[in-house]
């Protein structure tokens, strides 16, 4: 037992990025300028960016010692194989393909093994995952279990996939039109929840009856291994990168964005183990990324990539992530703010259906709730609803399962007074909830529209 029970931030701070406070009347103005889109804000007229984790976290000293070791030979540079062994020491695939960012892992894949008529299942694709998975022809399947879509359900292991449903599917459409299952860990679409060593063992079960490979979406796999240590049976004295080794031994290979659990500022990789496939992605990498020992990145991204890998098992590091995100999910599930449950790992999830139930769906109630906690207090969160779930490749428009904000934290970059802060404005917010209005599109691209659509609040 420790004396103390305060989880500090396990670092200090030796240099700062200023951030601007505005008033309710100019963010009105912005907003409107931005089309009610928070993807169209300027980052400085935001005071505190929740908008996303990726890419966004704070490196450490020996990262930027790495930034400066950094080695810009075109072809095996040793900063290429200081990544790799990095990469192996937790993922021993055979093959690892680094890109600049983890959706390219998906586009250089899926391009190889999608395609019209196959179908790809997950617990849940995040958004360019399922549009990757599209824009081949082959179609994305969510198949999480019934609680992954409940928001107010707790249950520890929330992203498990549901197996009976999995085995299903793949009977229905037929082994040889399923060319791979990929489990999200943690499962951000649905929360940021955990998947358990026990889930992706039936799930490996299950694909192994099949002879389909199975493949991570592994983005935030370090905070998924620190909450199998924490909720799982067994593994409470297990060493995180023992965690993510079994992970690894469960899986034929991962898609990976370096800009989550790399904690990097850009960067990715897909490793696999199957040489032919291997060879065909690779192939596709020279014509889009680069050459194969540094994909779409500079010598000197790997080595952030490197160093933060081994600091991203730490488990001061992983105690304290996981735990302040849960101080901000806690204080508000306090107030009887609706949040999904338990609270994820790299973001909290406010419940926009529930805490705006006078907004219909097609009405977008997590935009407008995104907009209200901006206007309000400069906090810039991302709707993860209707608005990016909402459009099927026909055009047609569908209510998302869940009407989600969430807040995003980036790592090692906020402090506990700026949550404090987040949970203040949030309450505020929350105790006005009913005179919101929702909101409709003006503007919008086919695919994707989250990110560019435009807004207009209905009067
Ligand atoms: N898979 C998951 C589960 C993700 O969360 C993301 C990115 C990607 C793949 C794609 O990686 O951005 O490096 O190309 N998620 C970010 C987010 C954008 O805000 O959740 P990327």
């Amino acid at each position: 037992m420790e004396r103390f029970r305060t989880i500090i931030e396990p670092f200090r701070i030796k240099s700062v990025e200023p951030i601007r406070l505005t008033t309710v009347e100019e963010r009105e103005a912005k907003l409107r300028a931005a089309g009610y889109n928070l993807f169209n804000l300027r980052a400085a007229d935001v005071l505190i960016d929740l908008l996303t984790d990726s890419g966004t976290g704070a490196m450490s000293a020996e990262q930027w010692a790495g930034i400066q070791r950094g080695d810009e030979s075109y072809a095996g540079s040793p900063s290429w194989f200081r990544f790799l062994d990095a990469v192996t020491d937790l993922w021993p695939f055979r093959h690892v393909i680094p890109t600049h960012q983890g959706r390219a892992a998906e586009k250089i894949l899926f391009s190889v093994i999608g395609g019209p008529g196959k179908v790809i299942p997950s617990n849940t694709h995040f958004d360019t995952t399922r549009a990757n998975v599209e824009f081949t022809g082959a179609e994305a399947v969510d198949l999480v279990i019934p609680e992954g879509r409940e928001p107010a359900t707790i249950h520890p292991f929330k992203g498990n996939m549901d197996t009976d449903a999995l085995d299903a599917l793949i009977r229905a459409r037929g082994a040889e039109n399923v060319p791979v299952v990929f489990v999200t860990v943690t499962n951000n679409s649905g929360g940021g929840q955990p998947v358990s060593l026990t889930n992706l063992r039936a799930v490996r079960e299950v694909c192994d009856r099949h002879g389909i490979p199975l493949f991570l979406d592994a983005c935030r796999f370090a905070e998924n291994a620190w909450f199998i240590r924490e909720r799982e049976d067994g593994y409470a004295a297990v060493a995180v990168p023992d965690i993510v080794r079994e992970m690894a031994s469960l899986a034929d290979g991962m898609t990976m964005s370096g800009k989550k659990d790399a904690l990097a500022n850009i960067g990715g990789w897909l490793a696999l183990n199957d040489d032919r496939w291997a060879e065909q992605c690779r192939n596709l990498l020279i014509l889009t990324e680069g050459f194969p020992t540094y994909g779409g990145l500079a010598g000197r991204d790997l080595e952030a990539m490197a160093a933060g890998l081994r600091e991203v098992v730490d488990e001061d590091y992983l105690r304290y992530r996981i735990r302040s995100t849960a101080y901000l999910g806690e204080a508000l599930v306090a107030a009887g703010v609706p949040c999904v449950q338990p609270i994820g790992g790299h973001a909290v999830y406010l419940d926009a259906a529930a805490l705006l139930p006078h907004i219909a769906a097609l009405e977008y109630p997590g935009q407008a709730l995104a907009c209200a906690l901006y206007r309000e207090g400069g906090i810039r969160g991302c709707e993860i609803g209707t608005v990016m779930f909402g459009m099927r490749p026909d055009g047609s428009e569908v209510a998302a399962p869940m009407e989600l904000v969430r807040l995003a934290i980036p790592r090692r970059v906020y402090t506990q007074s700026h949550i404090d802060y987040v949970i203040e404005v949030i309450r505020w917010v929350a105790e006005r909830a009913s005179a919101l209005r929702g909101m409709r599109i003006v503007e919008q691209p086919s695919a994707l529209r989250h990110f560019t659509a435009r807004f207009e609040p209905i009067q």
